[in-house]
């Protein structure tokens, strides 16, 4: 434990964040088993939002894993530890007025209310997406082919296999997989950020919104040149 160190405000607030962005930092949290389909979501769901001109990035469990947290297993105590560090990671891109998408199994319901609470604590906001698919289809999905390795003994403390899964009691939003399209999830978490005021959609161009617009522009064209 570090002592003697003082924390040092900066001089940009929230607030001007949010307003010199033009969107609000939000950690938008995906947990759910392994093939639920939480990458698969958070990466359409990244590009749809960049495409709509926002800050948003994806820290995503195994990638994670490659680098800041590649000291750490999949025993329970290494995957408290893990999910506190994104926890913290997240935090601070939400901070910087981000949308930052995390896409981890986090089973332990405490490990993301830890998170939840380190964001709670810095007044920034924390979405949980529940990114559900029984067990049968995920282990059909199985496009690592891990639920295969798990069944087998080669993977041991797999999630839903033989490690637990705590689901959301209250999550914000619920998404299930195996009746929704992937498109459909992206249109769910999006139309959630444009009603809670964390993002605003551009307005459309007059040609789109008026497709009158350009006939009554050559109309007094037409005048004017008297023709
Ligand atoms: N509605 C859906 N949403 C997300 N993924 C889906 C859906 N239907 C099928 N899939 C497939 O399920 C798999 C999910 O894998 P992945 O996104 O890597 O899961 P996770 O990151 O949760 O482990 C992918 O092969 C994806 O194509
Ligand atoms: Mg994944």
């Amino acid at each position: 434990m570090a002592t003697n160190i003082v924390f040092h405000t900066g001089s940009v607030s929230n607030e001007e964040r949010n307003q010199y962005l033009s969107q609000k930092g939000v950690t938008i949290w995906l947990t759910g088993l392994s093939a639920s389909g939480k990458s698969t979501i958070a990466c359409a769901l990244e590009q749809h939002l960049l495409h709509l001109q926002k800050f948003v990035y994806r820290l995503d469990g195994d990638n994670i894993r490659f680098g800041l947290n590649k000291d750490l297993g999949f025993d329970e105590k290494s995957r408290n530890e893990n999910i506190r560090r994104i926890g913290e990671v997240a935090r601070l891109f939400t901070d910087s007025g981000c949308i930052t998408l995390t896409a981890f199994i986090s089973p332990y319901r405490a490990d993301r209310d830890v998170a939840r609470e380190v964001h709670r604590k810095s007044g920034l906001p924390f979405l949980e997406v529940f990114v559900d698919a029984p067990l049968e289809v995920v282990e059909k999905r199985d496009p690592k082919g891990l639920y295969k390795k798990a069944r087998s003994g080669e993977i041991k403390d797999f999630t839903g296999i033989s490690a637990p899964y705590e689901a959301p009691n209250e999550p914000e939003i619920h998404i299930r997989t195996d009746s929704c399209t992937v498109e459909e999830a992206v249109k769910v978490i999006t139309e959630y950020l444009v009603e809670n005021e964390y993002i605003s959609l551009p307005s459309p161009t007059p040609a789109v919104a008026e497709p009158g617009l350009l006939v009554k522009l050559l109309a007094s064209c037409r005048w004017y040149l008297g023709l």
